[in-house]
């Protein structure tokens, strides 16, 4: 197993699988990105390059910079394209029998010395690295939306994980990417989400329950305690189907009602308000 990570690949264009091939490809890695659906492999290639323009427009990024990342990113429909990678991140649908099958197939088709890292933030990493028959080599890296700006990263070891694979996971995620590190144990919600998610449930409830307005809780969170967004703003951008399945799955580990969806929370899923994706959340969007 090396310890200097240079070519990485990522499964999955979807926000965050985008946003991690952007971070690695900014900081030298060289990145290939396999996503199965044309459509979605297109989407994630113009998400990447609006971000990098943007990144240049507020000055993060020099042209020269910009460009030399875009050579360094290359797209593909196939796991074949994977088969020289030493670090693999998924970034699929947040469902565990997809994640399943994409686990055995970067066991086939990865290098043997080769790490496979999940950016899950629901399902037990366990489960993904018992499918694999490198089970020590398997971990978590949890990434934050968006990928490009927020800083932190969330190293996730299981039981089975060796020292090696989390000291290179770590050494690739702090030094290469330059992101700060949290160490977690493999536990529903980890160390970020097992403190978020309930809180975005708490303003759920609150708004169910006719104590406040959806602009009064935003508004208190931001202006009374600096938060950059209010919990129900950030719902909507997080995707209201995915805070559910964080929060489903952290209920489920740990049977506590502060974990329990409320039922605002599925009814706006059954209606297909997921928020900012679909144009309607806790507010609708253009
Ligand atoms: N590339 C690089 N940098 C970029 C960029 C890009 N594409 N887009 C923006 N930036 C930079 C900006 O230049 C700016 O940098 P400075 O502060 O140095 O000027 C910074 O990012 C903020 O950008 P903006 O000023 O455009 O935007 P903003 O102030 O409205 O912030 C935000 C947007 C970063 C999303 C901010 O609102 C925020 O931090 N929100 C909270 C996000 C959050 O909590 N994320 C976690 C979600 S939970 C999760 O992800 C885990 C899970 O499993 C559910």
């Amino acid at each position: 197993m090396t310890s200097d990570i240079r070519r990485v690949g990522v499964v999955g264009a979807g926000a965050m699988g985008a946003g991690i091939a952007e971070v690695c490809a900014v900081r030298g890695a060289d990145v290939v990105v396999v996503e199965v659906v044309p459509a979605a492999l297109e989407a994630g290639q113009s998400r990447i390059e609006a971000s990098l323009g943007t990144a240049v427009a507020r000055g993060k990024i020099s042209e020269g910079d910009r460009d030399a990342a875009l050579g360094r990113l290359r797209f593909s429909d196939s796991y074949d394209e994977l088969g020289d990678r030493q670090l693999v991140i998924e970034a699929v649908t947040e469902r565990e029998d997809v994640k399943l099958s994409v686990f055995q197939t970067l066991d086939k088709v990865v290098p043997a010395d080769g790490l496979l890292a999940s950016n899950t933030s629901s399902i037990p990493i366990t489960r993904l690295a018992v499918a694999t028959g490198r089970p020590d080599q398997v971990c978590g890296l949890h990434f934050f939306n968006p990928a490009p700006v927020m800083p932190l990263v969330e190293v996730v070891s299981t039981l089975l994980t060796s020292d090696a694979t989390r000291e290179a996971a770590t050494a690739f995620v702090a030094g290469t990417l330059g992101k700060s590190v949290v160490q977690a144990k493999d536990r529903a919600g980890f160390v970020v989400n097992a403190l978020l998610v309930p809180y975005m449930l708490s303003a759920v409830r609150m708004l169910e329950s006719g104590f406040a307005t959806k602009e009064d809780i935003d508004t208190g969170m931001v202006k009374g305690c600096g938060h950059p967004m209010g919990p129900l703003t950030l719902g909507d951008m997080v995707g209201l189907d995915i805070l559910y399945g964080a929060a489903l799955s952290m209920y489920e580990e740990f049977k506590e009602p502060l974990y329990a969806p409320p039922p605002l929370l599925s009814r706006m899923i059954e209606a297909g308000h997921l928020g900012r994706k679909t144009g309607r959340g806790f507010y609708t969007y253009e």
